[in-house]
């Protein structure tokens, strides 16, 4: 392969074996996301740089170094989408969605960033999205979190944690922010280089540094809690309070401040021990002043992302990954004769078994070979035609998995045959 055209580093195929996986768990999704009224934007791969550095923030890492940006070929700077909120607030703006309206969307899709890659952090990866608009009260944060805690229990999944915070106003953000700048120039001397740079562009972001030796500075800084407007303070207690009523465990986490700017208020992620240093599987938060900012009529928003490869992580962890589908006929055709027959017979059958999964031999060999093939299929019967069972207008249903005599089952009864097995296969 080492001639051979390489994937781009952090960017990976989704093979056969995985894709099952993923179409599970996207089930599972849609199905949940219906259940509370939420309905499928689908929105473009690509947006104009604009969009995302005025909303996600121009010295948010993100946008200062992890987006794919080109000149198109009008000289336009456009972005591979690093994340789903902004072209969502976009495009509701844009189609007049969110004008003194209540809007439930979703959205799912790869996204961008030039990111380190290591596991559970990729280049291209895959988020699912939601996005309530419209509603200012704690009762739509609380639903939001509730989606989620529904979708980890459909999942099976035990092992994650809910970390809550709130931001607080606008006004109040900007307080702290002072007051926590006045804090870390106290303590110059002790920051490390890249808390330094933070200290004059996203002071927040300094309480989020994984760095060992500045966590003691970290740990004494301001707390942000204590900084709350009381409109804040009353809204963060009432979600609280839903989320404990409806059995949501959550942790308070006064340093979770997220990394995108556009948050105000609730910000909260879905943490787990699977998964090493990548430890977010769902992050969100209210974002009350983007949509305005992106020029529509101020309305309040809160909203989460997933990430897919992360989720199916945690979930191959915890052993709730569905087996593969396996065939359930091969269809084995042994001679000239049965091969220009068979392919008719098999569109007839899949004509009139709903859900049938047949796997049709092609490539001509003997019995012998094509057995073992339909045998390495996984497929849990071979259906046989040969001279023999051509003349007398039959196949021989051989089970491969079970117990069980091989018996010829005549033309105008394969079908039913074929149908009992494809309710046995869904019901077992
Ligand atoms: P985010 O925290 O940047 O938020 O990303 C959301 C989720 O995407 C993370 O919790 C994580 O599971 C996944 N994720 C992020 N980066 C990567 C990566 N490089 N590789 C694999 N997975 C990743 C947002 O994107 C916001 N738009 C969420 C939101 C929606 N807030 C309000 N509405």
């Amino acid at each position: 392969m080492s001639n051979g055209i390489q994937s781009v580093r952090g960017m990976n195929d989704i093979l056969p074996a995985q894709s099952a996986s993923w179409q599970y768990v996207e089930a599972v999704i849609r199905e949940v996301l219906d259940g509370y009224g939420y309905g499928e934007i689908r929105l473009p791969v690509v947006e104009k740089t604009a969009l995302f550095s005025r909303s996600i923030g121009e010295v948010t890492d993100i946008v200062e170094k992890e987006m794919y940006t080109f000149e198109d070929r009008n000289g336009e700077s456009l972005s591979l989408r690093p994340e789903g909120t902004a072209g969502c607030v976009r495009a509701g703006i844009t189609s007049g969605l969110l004008y003194n309206q209540v809007q439930r969307l979703w959205y799912q899709g790869p996204m961008f960033r030039h990111e380190r890659p290591q596991k559970g952090r990729y280049r291209q990866f895959h988020q699912v999205g939601l996005e309530a608009y419209g509603l200012a009260g704690p009762d739509i944060d609380a639903e939001v979190i509730l989606v989620a805690a529904r979708l980890w229990r459909r999942l099976g999944i035990r092992h994650v944690r809910l970390e809550l915070n709130s931001l607080g106003a606008p006004s109040a953000r900007a307080m702290y922010r002072d007051r926590l700048v006045t804090y870390f120039e106290r303590h110059a001397g002790a920051l490390d280089e890249d808390s330094r740079r933070r200290l004059q562009t996203n002071p927040l972001r300094i309480l989020d540094s994984k760095n060992p030796a500045m966590q003691e500075l970290i740990a004494g800084a301001p707390s942000l809690p204590d900084f709350l407007d009381a409109e804040s303070r009353t809204h963060f207690e009432q979600l609280q309070q839903t989320l404990s009523d409806c059995g949501v465990a959550f942790q308070l986490n006064p340093r979770l401040v997220r990394g995108l700017d556009y948050y105000s208020r609730t910000v909260f992620e879905w943490v787990t021990d699977r998964l090493g240093a990548q430890d977010a599987i769902c992050s969100g938060g209210r974002y009350d002043a983007l949509v305005e900012l992106l020029g529509g009529k101020a309305t309040p928003a809160v909203g989460w992302a997933l990430g897919m490869e992360r989720l199916l992580a945690v979930l191959e962890a915890e052993g709730g990954t569905p087996p593969l589908p396996v065939p359930d006929v091969y269809l084995v055709l042994a001679g000239a004769a049965a091969e220009r027959v068979g392919t008719r017979l098999a569109e007839q059958w899949r004509d009139a078994v709903p859900g049938l999964r047949l796997l049709l031999h092609c490539g001509g060999g003997g019995l012998k070979a094509q057995l073992k093939k339909a045998d390495k299929s996984g497929a849990r019967h071979a259906l046989i035609l040969g001279d023999d069972e051509l003349a007398s207008e039959v196949v021989a249903l051989k089970p491969l998995r079970a117990a069980g005599e091989q018996r010829m089952v005549a033309w105008t009864a394969v079908a039913e045959t074929l149908r009992a097995l494809v309710a046995a296969r869904d019901n077992p």
